[in-house]
């Protein structure tokens, strides 16, 4: 996945740099800057006294000194002062200039905090939509692994409207799996052991059977079977992308999917992909619900009611929002594993 969201320290990330979230001035300060700086030691500080400061919106880069990354891109978000002082533009540029910056100097990986986040305000659910939304721009046109490090949980937050949203739905479905519907469930079982063990005892059930297993093995050999497999997961991929006239590049990066794994899939019409990989590309395909399901069935998965995450990806498909990286933010709001991740 090219974008991936983690949660850890910054300055523990092997990337090739990690951004900091720094002040015009840059000459170190809290938050992510000061820990930093104390990872890299006083080294950077030295290099970044010959900077002379950086605008807000903008970045530089230094080297990375004592720190497990090559560079440190230091770029500097807005304060928050209510969303009317452009704010979210200057967000957007910070992101932008650091990506262009590591890009540049041929950065494979890069790691971002949650710019302004913190001491300048920026709310987070907002701050985590700006970064989302341009580093996912950033990757339509270039190859980079990105990732974003979330700190501290209360970070990486999606609206409490939402998240209300998505528990009734998740409550709805869920709790009438596990509660009510079991105990019925488990009466019609019983009642069909019943009925079953009774019918099978009677000779012309036997009879059916043998007739049934004589004639199976008359009309269809396993080599027949075989012969009559559906298409292939790859396969249909393949087919859909064509039928919704998108590009297997489109396609990829929209899911989210690494290019050398597309073209492992590409290649080998008998791959094997893990839900999350099936469940990717079925969002980015747009795929509604049923034929979701469809593709799943052909990797050999399907969604359930009793698993939250299906829940969670189920309720976005029903909702029509089909954006991979919203589903991830509300995928991990309900501490679920990711798509991709
Ligand atoms: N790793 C990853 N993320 C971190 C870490 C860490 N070690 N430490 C904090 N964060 P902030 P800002 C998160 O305040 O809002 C400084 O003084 C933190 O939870 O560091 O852009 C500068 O010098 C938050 O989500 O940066 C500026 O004066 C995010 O990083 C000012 O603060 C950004 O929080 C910049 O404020």
């Amino acid at each position: 996945m090219p974008l991936q969201i983690v949660r850890n320290d910054i300055t523990r990330m092997q990337v090739d740099a990690i951004v900091n979230a720094a002040n015009e001035s840059l000459l170190g300060g809290g938050g992510v800057d000061g820990c930093i700086h104390r990872a890299a030691g006083p080294e950077l500080l030295a290099e970044c006294k010959a900077l002379h400061g950086c605008k807000t919106g903008s970045a530089k880069i230094t080297k990375g000194y004592r720190l497990p990354c090559k560079y440190v891109i230091h770029a500097v978000g807005p304060r928050w002062h209510g969303g009317q002082r452009g704010e979210q533009e200057l967000l957007v540029a910070s992101y932008r200039a650091a990506l262009a910056l590591a890009k540049e100097y041929g950065c494979e990986s890069l790691a971002f905090p949650l710019i302004s986040s913190g001491i300048y305000g920026y709310p987070k659910d907002r701050a985590l939509k700006a970064a989302v939304d341009t580093i996912s721009d950033f990757l339509l046109e270039n190859d980079m692994m990105v990732y974003l490090v979330i700190f501290d949980r209360h970070a990486y937050q999606i609206s409490g409207a939402l998240f209300a949203d998505i528990a009734a739905y998740i409550d709805e479905l869920y709790v009438d799996e596990h509660t009510e519907d079991r105990s019925a469930r488990l009466r019609s079982m019983n009642a069909f052991r019943v009925e079953a063990s009774a019918a099978c005892e009677a000779p012309v059930c036997q009879d059916a059977i043998q007739q049934c297993a004589d004639s199976a093995s008359q009309t269809m050999s396993l080599v027949d079977a075989l012969g009559r497999m559906d298409e292939s997961f790859s396969e249909m991929l393949l087919r859909k992308i064509d039928e919704r006239g998108m590009t297997d590049a489109q396609c990829y990066k929209k899911a989210n999917i690494d290019r050398k794994l597309f073209s492992k899939i590409r290649s080998d019409k008998g791959y094997k992909p893990s839900k999350p990989t099936v469940i990717a590309f079925a969002i980015a395909l747009e795929l509604p619900l049923a034929e979701m399901k469809d593709m799943l069935m052909k990797a050999g998965f399907a969604l359930s009611h009793s698993n939250k995450f299906d829940i969670i990806v189920e309720y976005f498909i029903e909702h029509g929002n089909y954006n991979v990286f919203e589903i991830n933010e509300a995928l991990f709001a309900f501490d679920q594993s990711l798509i991709g991740a």
